[in-house]
């Protein structure tokens, strides 16, 4: 499999909530991104861990887990017990990174970190050997349903080469405004972990359509 397409369940119908992930399952999508937002690191308020609890229990798919929150150190250990596979949290959220990251290792989980699009790489220049993966926000956080802010794309290059000249095998996650169009784009840039909401639960055809023309964008 050429990346990993992670579904999020943002733009899903709660009401039918367990229909949708398991139609997106049965489609071929890889892990479940669940989107946390607190109110305060973003404007709205959207899940927690009684979500993960739900969705660990509507499929096996690893859960990556996305925390748009202040304080994360708090509520590691909760996401950690509800089922998370794929832990990440902001480096604009959080005081002590390096604790941060490690406290994810220790509670079980692959630890990530996020940068908004107004944050640099080289915020995260020391943290690289802490992390399973680096999520580039290609959106401002806090909505699905955005458009891809183009200019992110030099800096995945840019951690990529970071990657490359420390010898880790993090991988690179984007996430907002990913499309048939976009996806290539972070793809060429090395972008192999690719979150999308919009373009799968929102598909005009239907989500399983979704899928298969993200699918079919890159070369298997
Ligand atoms: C935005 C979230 C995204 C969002 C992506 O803050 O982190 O995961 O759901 O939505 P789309 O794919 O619609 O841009
Ligand atoms: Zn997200």
């Amino acid at each position: 499999m050429s990346f990993i397409l992670s579904s999020s369940i943002l733009s899903a119908d709660f009401a039918h909530l367990a229909d949708q992930i398991q139609t997106a399952e049965s489609a071929g999508v890889d892990w479940i991104h669940i989107d946390v937002m607190d109110g305060s690191f973003v404007p709205v308020i959207t899940m927690g861990p009684f979500i993960v609890e739900t969705c660990r229990r509507i499929t096996k798919l690893p859960l990556d887990v996305h925390l748009m929150i202040v304080d994360p150190d708090k509520h590691i250990e909760a996401f950690a017990r509800a089922g998370a596979n794929y832990l990440s949290v902001h480096v604009e959220a959080c005081n002590h990174i390096y604790r941060t990251l490690q406290a994810i290792r220790a509670a079980g989980c692959h630890p990530g970190v996020v940068l908004n699009p107004g944050t640099p790489a080289s915020s995260i220049s020391s943290v690289l050997h802490l992390v399973d993966y680096i999520l580039v926000m290609t959106v401002n956080p806090g909505a699905s349903g955005q458009s891809f802010i183009f200019e992110t794309l030099p800096k995945v290059r840019e951690i990529h080469s970071m990657l490359a000249d420390a010898g880790s095998t993090a991988q690179i996650e984007v996430d907002g405004g990913i499309t048939a169009e976009t996806l290539p784009l972070a793809y060429a840039a090395g972008a192999r972990l690719v979150v999308a909401a919009t373009s799968i639960y929102k598909y005009p055809q239907g989500i399983r359509q979704g899928i298969q023309a993200l699918r079919a964008c890159i070369p298997a």
